[in-house]
């Protein structure tokens, strides 16, 4: 059987990077798959929430994936915290990966920065979390954004060794979906930045919940060079902030880089703007009106991730007891 997890965290400022490498490509897998969409609160945590902001931006993510496309009666929908067996099973990967592994994991290495004496010990332990999310379900296939990469090689790595250690042919090895033109969206401000909810400045993201002022805004003050178009994809390796445009318009059109750079070759970077403006209007803002009119009504959502997470630890409960067996837990 093929199933799908995939997870996001509830820390605000959904983007659109989270929508053109993930929530997007979820839409387009749920006739396909049978899937699980998680909302996790308890990664969000491993830096700092405020209580009431973590609950609204719980609802908000429901929202936004709702909004977007996805069907909450035929996917399974809930935030984390609701299934113990998450934690469950994270404990006892902490106990399987090795210290040496984590280490290795560069968004602990970019989130803890200088600090990392300073960071949560669930910081550092996030990927093993992550590697619960998904083998608690023992879910096969994990659509994700390129930047996730390496914590699926490292959920792979559990599951084998997992599988090893216990002389069983237990838990699946996961594998990743990434796939569109947009996997890796940087920052409007800075092409060598990711987009990510956490930059201070909200100039270096399209925002899922912006409305078309604001995205005309932060459109046409995003970083690019004096250069026009150029007519060739080499004619763009060293223009990353040109590049990255480029690749938000094909994956917003749903055509090819090279495509979309032959309509514009030779004209410059404004023009190319305003009609970047009007598709992103024309396609997050259908979405953003939903989301608010969603948001309006929370016990709407609340009844969705309720049921979602009956339905959520109906699939995780027999497989952590399975699990415990394996490793020997006493069930007296
Ligand atoms: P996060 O915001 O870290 O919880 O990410 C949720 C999902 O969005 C994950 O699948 C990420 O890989 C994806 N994602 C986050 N930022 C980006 C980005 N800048 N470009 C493409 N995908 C992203
Ligand atoms: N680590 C992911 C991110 O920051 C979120 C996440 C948590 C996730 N658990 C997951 C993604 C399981 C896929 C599968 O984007």
């Amino acid at each position: 059987m093929q199933r799908i997890f995939s997870g996001v965290q509830p820390t605000g400022n959904l983007h659109l990077g989270n929508y053109l490498g993930a929530i997007r490509n979820w839409v387009r897998l749920q006739n396909q798959y049978e899937c699980i969409f998680c909302m996790v609160d308890q990664h969000a945590i491993t830096v700092w929430q405020d209580p009431k902001d973590l609950i609204r931006n719980t609802r908000e993510v429901a929202a936004g994936m709702i909004a977007a496309g996805i069907d909450p009666e035929k996917n399974v929908l809930f935030n984390q915290s609701t299934v113990p067996a998450h934690a469950q099973l994270a404990w006892i990967f902490n106990c399987v990966a090795r210290m040496g592994w984590l280490n290795r994991m560069t968004q602990f290495k970019e989130k803890a920065g200088k600090h990392k004496e300073n960071a949560s010990v669930g910081l550092f332990a996030y990927p093993n979390l992550m590697s619960a999310d998904i083998l608690v379900y023992k879910a096969t296939h994990v659509p994700v954004g390129e930047d996730q990469k390496q914590h699926l090689e490292l959920a792979r790595d559990t599951a084998q060794k997992f599988n090893n250690d216990y002389g069983v042919d237990f838990f699946p090895l996961p594998e990743p979906l990434i796939f569109g033109a947009a996997t890796r969206v940087m920052s409007l401000r800075d092409g060598a930045k990711k987009m990510s909810k956490s930059d201070e400045s909200d100039y270096s993201r399209i925002n899922m919940t912006d409305d078309a002022d604001t995205i005309a805004l932060k459109v046409r003050k995003a970083k690019t060079d004096l250069f026009p178009m150029p007519d060739s994809l080499e004619g763009l390796d060293e223009r990353p902030e040109a590049s990255n445009l480029l690749g938000i318009y094909a994956a917003l059109s749903d055509r090819d880089k090279a495509e979309v750079m032959a309509q514009f070759a030779g004209r410059q970077f404004s023009e190319f703007k305003a009609e970047l403006v009007d598709l992103a209007v024309s396609v997050l803002g259908p979405i953003n009106t939903e989301m608010k009119r969603l948001m309006d009504d929370t016990t709407h959502i609340d009844a969705i991730l309720k049921k979602g997470a009956e339905r959520a630890n109906a699939i995780a409960q027999p497989i952590i007891r399975d699990v415990y067996d394996i490793v020997g837990f006493l069930r007296p």
